[in-house]
């Protein structure tokens, strides 16, 4: 079985990017990790890849002058390791546009929040700030504006009375989990693709009763 090769980004924790490698562990999984790049040194999910027998590798970018240069180290090592999807998990560097126009329709990004709404940090404080009903996350291509880009798959968390932040992240970051593989199956299966600014679906049920869309079968 032929399987889409991934570098997965991470400045972090990398729960995200542990639930890829779980995936990509799977018997039949569309998908494999190929190396794995944090710009942060003590980034705990360096440990994971390795943990995990994959290529982990830190492109510090307190070492290089420019974001241009540091970008270029990005670019190179994604290439060496043939890498054909992109994926952002907790990457907490602005992506200049020229480094998103590269991998453009080839990068996808997940973002605690139901975009368009909330771009930026802060997602959950801000919701429940504004007394908004449902909280959630998003799985997107990545254009160069920030939180920007074609939606693959969202999930809608409601917020409760009592809602704190740390309540409102954990509650988001399972549905996190559940999404960022099955958005790569998506992919990887070709049942996705970009059309001017939106995504467009084959063989997918877009039309669930559910709170993630498209469904996780
Ligand atoms: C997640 O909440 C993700 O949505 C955001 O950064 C966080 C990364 O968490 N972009 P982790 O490193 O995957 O645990």
């Amino acid at each position: 079985m032929r399987k889409l090769k991934l570098g997965v980004m991470i400045s972090g924790s990398g729960s995200n990017l542990q639930v890829l490698i779980d995936a990509c562990s799977q018997k039949g999984y569309p998908a494999q990790i190929t190396v794995v790049i944090s710009n942060r040194p003590d980034a705990k999910g360096l440990e994971r890849a390795k943990n995990a027998g994959i290529e982990a590798i830190c492109i510090d970018h307190t070492a290089y002058d420019d974001r241009a240069s540091f970008e270029d180290a990005i670019h190179n090592c994604l290439n060496e390791y043939c890498v054909e999807l992109v994926c952002l998990a907790g990457f907490m560097r602005i992506l200049n546009a020229d480094f998103v126009n590269r991998w453009k329709d080839r990068m996808i990004n997940i973002h605690p929040s139901l975009l368009p709404s909330y771009k930026g940090l802060h997602t959950h404080a801000r919701a429940i700030e504004d007394g908004v009903r449902f909280g959630g996350c998003t799985i997107h291509f990545v254009r160069p504006e920030m939180d920007d880009g074609p939606i693959i798959m969202q999930a809608a968390v409601p917020i409760s009375e009592t809602e704190t932040e740390d309540s409102l992240a954990a509650k988001i970051l399972r549905y996190e989990h559940e999404m960022y593989p099955a958005a790569v199956r998506l992919i990887a299966e070709g049942k996705v693709r970009v059309s001017a600014r939106k995504c467009v679906f084959k063989d997918v049920d877009l039309d669930t009763a559910g709170l993630i869309n498209p469904a996780i079968n």
